[in-house]
């Protein structure tokens, strides 16, 4: 059963390539179902022998089926990972957010495969920050079709929980950055899109004056902890928050960008995005009750990698 391949939806994306290669390291077969809207094949170590690329969409109902075959655990990451996308294009994104869920966790009912680790998002508590730290229990308040179907797709995964005895491991992602964060379309995360500006010397565009806060946690840290819960015995009921409980501003980002690499590229302030969140920071208590994270990246020695210094 050891050999039953952990499949990752999403793989050949951020932060699944990275749990691809942390399960490769531990020995683990892997497969990956992916329809490289955003992932890209070489992000993933594709001579691998331990390792299968199934290019296809969580949409398709027959092609998760066909992907959970043997399978043992499944890490659900396939999304459109853009809030602003969603904004914009909200019927096609619901279709990857929210419909592949309900077909991965279908399929997982029908095979009798039980644990799931699913990327849920801080974005289903809104703007419920007003700059504090943000526990599991705090009302939620979507804003934008992404978080609407993150939080729709948590609610189902509780019911498959309850009805069909799966073990899915909710967490909700606060800023996750890192080395393969694609910074090539304006809605990509903010951290690789300054990175790659500021190595190229091109501006920076900020929507709105920059003091808005995000909690940003490192791609290494988190699939360590993705791991975990892939594997573990048995995993805690609820969402857990995926955040270092500190809030950076964007100007501290790009100061903290300008500590690491010693220049800046000119800033551009435009006005704010709609739907945007004012300030995000992880209450992390259940964080750290649950799993061990070792939380050994401040954001500087993150960015550094990045920026490789
Ligand atoms: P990413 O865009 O790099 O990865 C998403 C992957 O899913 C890509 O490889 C893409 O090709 C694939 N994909 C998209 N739609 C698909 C579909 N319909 N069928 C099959 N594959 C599909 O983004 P990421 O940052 O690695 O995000 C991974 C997950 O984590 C997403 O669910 C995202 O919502 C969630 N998340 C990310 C962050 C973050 O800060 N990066 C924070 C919270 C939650
Ligand atoms: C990010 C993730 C989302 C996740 C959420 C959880 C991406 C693309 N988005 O959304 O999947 O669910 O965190 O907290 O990974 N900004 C600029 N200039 C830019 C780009 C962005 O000022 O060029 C600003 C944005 O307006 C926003 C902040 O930076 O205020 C962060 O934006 P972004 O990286 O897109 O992240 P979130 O919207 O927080």
């Amino acid at each position: 059963m050891t050999d039953a391949p952990i499949l990752i939806t999403g793989g050949a994306g951020f932060i699944g390539s990275h749990l691809a290669d942390r399960l490769l390291a531990a020995g683990c077969h892997v497969r990956v179902l992916d329809n490289l809207s955003t992932g890209k094949p070489d992000n993933l170590q594709l001579t691998h022998p331990r390792l299968h690329l199934l290019e296809g969409d969580v949409a398709d109902a027959t092609c998760v089926r066909q992907a959970l075959q043997g399978c043992r655990a499944v890490a659900h990451l396939a999304a459109v990972a853009s809030v602003q996308a969603s904004v914009e294009a909200p019927v096609a994104t619901h279709q990857s957010n929210f419909i592949g869920t309900l077909n991965v966790c279908e399929a997982m009912r029908e095979q009798g495969v039980r644990r799931v680790v699913f990327a849920s998002s801080a974005a289903v508590y809104g703007q419920n920050g007003e700059g504090q730290a943000i526990a599991e229990d705090t009302p939620k308040a979507p804003l934008t079709p992404y978080a609407v179907d993150k939080l729709a797709s948590e609610h189902y995964l509780d019911f498959y929980a309850r009805q069909h005895a799966l073990e899915p491991a909710i967490f909700r992602f606060f800023n996750i950055y890192g080395p393969r964060q694609d910074p090539s379309s304006p809605y990509s995360g903010v951290i690789s899109i300054f990175a790659e500006r500021a190595l190229s010397g091109r501006p920076i565009t900020v929507y709105g004056d920059g003091e808005q806060t995000r909690d940003f946690f490192y791609v290494g840290e988190l699939v360590e902890l993705l791991v975990q819960a892939l594997l573990a015995e048995q995993v805690p009921s609820g969402a857990v928050n995926v955040g270092r409980n500190q809030a950076v501003s964007l100007l501290q980002l790009l100061r903290a960008i300008e500590q690491v690499l010693g220049r800046l590229p000119a800033i551009t302030h435009v006005a704010p995005r709609s739907g945007d969140i004012r300030h995000s920071r992880a209450d992390n208590r259940r964080l750290l009750a649950h799993y061990s994270v070792p939380l050994e990246t401040p954001l500087v020695d993150g960015l550094a990698c990045l920026l490789g210094r």
